[in-house]
């Protein structure tokens, strides 16, 4: 009986939980709605048209991949590399977005919900739902708090994000276009463009300008969507307060990755989901100019076959100050398969038409790149072996060319990329950049690849000891009858300097008298300036090579040349023409070891201590620095033995 008793009251108490839990869903239900009202009123300055959240398109739902985290291990980026595969179906677990967010049980389990910051709330125009609230409130205190608040926000981004949370999300870049540009009339029937953004750990202000940017700026008619793709982010606020503010935002669909992908990776999901006739991809923090997109439109319309760029202009990392790019501009790779923008103003040509006329480009940059949805499919999208980041865009750019298509820099479009400090996390391997230049240069460089390998010793000896698999990027290139290096070198990149290699005249200047050899700091650039002797590095970065013109070329692009200034021995930038000039001619004896400048008859000597004066600091922080490099008169000092020390072996050279 009392036993009986007890029951009863368990079971009421039990009914008064259910009723209570039940009364607050439906006052939940009611804040949820009420706060998206507000939303609705507050955010948007002209009256929007009324929105029913919980109602969606059924054909057209938002994608949205919840991310397990029972199923992925607590990823520190790195850690969770290995499992890189080509995208499957089955990796992705698709809910409409509308669903995921109203109805937390959904979720719960898969990913914890954090909110950005303690200090953030009010820079979040989308507030979260109450439910969401709740749950961060519960789950994100403890673990989630601590993470955005102690780490300097440079660390973090390798930019200053509190300059950038400052600042609006839609702020509007100075015109910089060039006036020929402005009222360019383009045809209204130009192709339909899905914008694909692809983010890891992207802060939240520069990821959601980049968004807005493009929706303020891309002209309603020719834009299908925006489709952001999250390469298995961390960061608390790219989870649900994402989805959240995602799911207000029209034509704006968000992807999530249950794998790391990495920017080619990424980038192909983005694109085997998108819609539009037109891919732009586009890094998560960028800035688009009034009217930068039917100017790259017309161009892939008038050829499928043609990838462009918009000039990228720079946001300065610290400041967010926008800086204009000059024109013309190309994206050009050195023999180490590193890529720069090449800003060079005076090559613009008299022609007063060339300010707004295209340019063809050996290479373009990751930032932003528009083309063809079919061609970018057809011609085998990015490479899916290439890991996390990095010179992704040098082989889809040989690839391009190669394969029948065309790469150029449209100069009536402009779109700012911030510069980044530092990478914003720890590559998990250091040999990772190395294994993607060798997919590129045993891919596609032939022959030339043992110039690659010379100037980079450690993708050598990676090599040496493993092969990449590239069947299927070998498979595409045969069978889209793609050209050979030597027809890109020549017809679309004839500026490239072609090292000779010969050996004993090329390889490290290695100098008996100090055991240093001859080295230039990066930091000083294509300028060139003063040379000194440092420790061998031994990994291909002091490469120099004696050619048959008598020019010491030195650095990856081989255009800088060994020169004098004085009785200093200096680098400058080599001529472009042929013959050479006679100041740049120096003669090797191989017998001596001297190395002798043929204008003055004088021989390249270290002189301990010299020319720290002329050094500048950045140099002394970096190069443990044995001496200077001078001309001297030739006696048979060790300083002025030298021999050309070759780190890899000419093998079948
Ligand atoms: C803008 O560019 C100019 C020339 O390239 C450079 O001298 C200047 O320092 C840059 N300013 C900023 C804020 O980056
Ligand atoms: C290389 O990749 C292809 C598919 O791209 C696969 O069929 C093949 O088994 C792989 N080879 C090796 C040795 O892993």
């Amino acid at each position: 009986m009392r036993l009986w008793g007890r029951a009863t009251a368990v079971r009421r108490k039990m009914l008064c939980l259910w009723l209570l839990l039940l009364g607050f869903a439906l006052v939940t239900l009611e804040l949820s709605d009420l706060f998206h009202s507000r939303h609705r009123d507050l955010s948007h300055q002209k009256p929007a048209p009324p929105r029913r959240p919980l109602q969606r398109v059924p054909n057209a739902p938002d994608l949205e991949v919840i991310v397990d985290s029972r199923d992925s291990p607590a990823v520190e980026l790195g850690v969770d590399l290995a499992p890189i595969k080509t995208l499957q179906e089955d990796q992705l677990l698709f809910v409409p977005s509308g669903q995921g967010t109203k109805n937390p049980q959904q979720k719960k389990g898969s990913y914890k919900v954090l909110l950005p910051g303690a200090n953030r709330d009010l820079r979040v125009p989308a507030p979260p739902t109450h439910g969401e609230m709740e749950k961060a409130h519960l789950e994100g205190m403890e673990e989630g708090m601590e993470e955005g608040v102690e780490k300097s926000a440079v660390q973090k981004y390798g930019f200053n994000e509190m300059v950038s949370e400052k600042m609006s999300l839609h702020r509007r870049l100075p015109e910089k276009n060039h006036p020929q540009c402005l009222g360019g009339q383009y045809s209204e029937s130009l192709p339909s463009t899905s914008v694909v953004i692809c983010f890891h750990n992207e802060a939240w202000s520069t990821l959601l300008r980049t968004v807005h940017s493009v929706l303020d700026t891309a002209p309603k008619q020719h834009l299908q969507e925006v489709l952001l793709v999250d390469d298995l982010s961390q960061h608390g606020h790219l989870k649900s307060v994402l989805s959240e503010y995602v799911s207000h935002l029209d034509k704006v669909r968000l992807i999530r990755s249950t794998k790391r992908l990495g920017v080619g990776g990424c980038r192909n999901l983005g694109a085997a989901r998108a819609a539009g006739e037109v891919l732009v991809f586009m890094d998560s923090h960028c800035e688009c100019q009034k009217g930068w997109l039917e100017p790259l439109l017309e161009r892939v319309a008038q050829d499928r076959t043609r990838v462009v760029s918009p000039i990228m202009d720079v946001i300065d990392w610290q400041t967010f100050q926008y800086n204009a790019t000059q024109w013309p501009v190309r994206g050009v790779f050195d023999w180490r398969l590193d890529f720069y923008w090449e800003s060079k103003p005076q090559l613009q040509d008299k022609d007063p038409d060339s300010a707004v006329r295209p340019v063809q480009s050996p290479a373009l940059g990751g930032g932003v790149l528009a083309v063809d949805r079919h061609f970018f499919q057809s011609v085998g999208a990015y490479d899916p072996g290439m890991l996390l980041w990095g010179s992704e865009q040098i082989e889809l750019s040989i690839r391009v060319w190669s394969c029948g298509g065309t790469m150029e820099v449209v100069p009536c479009s402009r779109v700012a990329h911030v510069d980044h400090h530092h990478l914003p996390y720890p590559l998990p391997d250091q040999e990772l950049l190395q294994r993607n230049k060798i997919r590129i240069a045993d891919t596609w460089m032939d022959a030339y690849r043992k110039i690659f390998y010379r100037r980079d010793t450690l993708a050598h000896f990676i090599r040496q000891s493993e092969s990449p698999n590239i069947t299927e990027r070998l498979r595409i290139k045969r069978s889209l009858g793609c050209r050979n290096f030597h027809w890109y070198l020549t017809s679309v990149y004839p500026q490239l300097y072609i090292p000779q290699d010969r050996p004993t005249l090329s390889g490290e200047l290695y100098n008996v008298g100090t055991g240093s050899c001859a080295d230039y700091p990066r930091g000083l650039g294509l300028r060139g300036g003063a040379m000194n002797a440092a420790p061998c590095s031994g990994t291909g970065s002091q490469h120099c090579d004696l050619n048959s013109e008598f020019e010491v070329r030195w650095g990856p692009m081989g255009a800088l040349c060994l020169d004098a200034s004085g009785e200093r021995v200096i680098l400058s930038p080599c001529p472009t023409h042929r013959p050479t000039i006679s100041r740049l001619q120096w003669k090797f004896i191989k017998l001596s070891g001297q190395l002798v400048h043929q204008q003055s008859q004088l021989c390249l000597e270290v002189v301990k201590d010299g020319g720290l004066t002329q050094s500048s600091p950045r140099d002394v922080n970096t190069h443990a620095k044995t001496g200077g490099l001078f001309l001297r008169p030739c006696s048979h000092h060790p300083r002025q033995q030298w021999h050309f020390e070759q780190l890899v072996a000419p093998k079948g050279a």
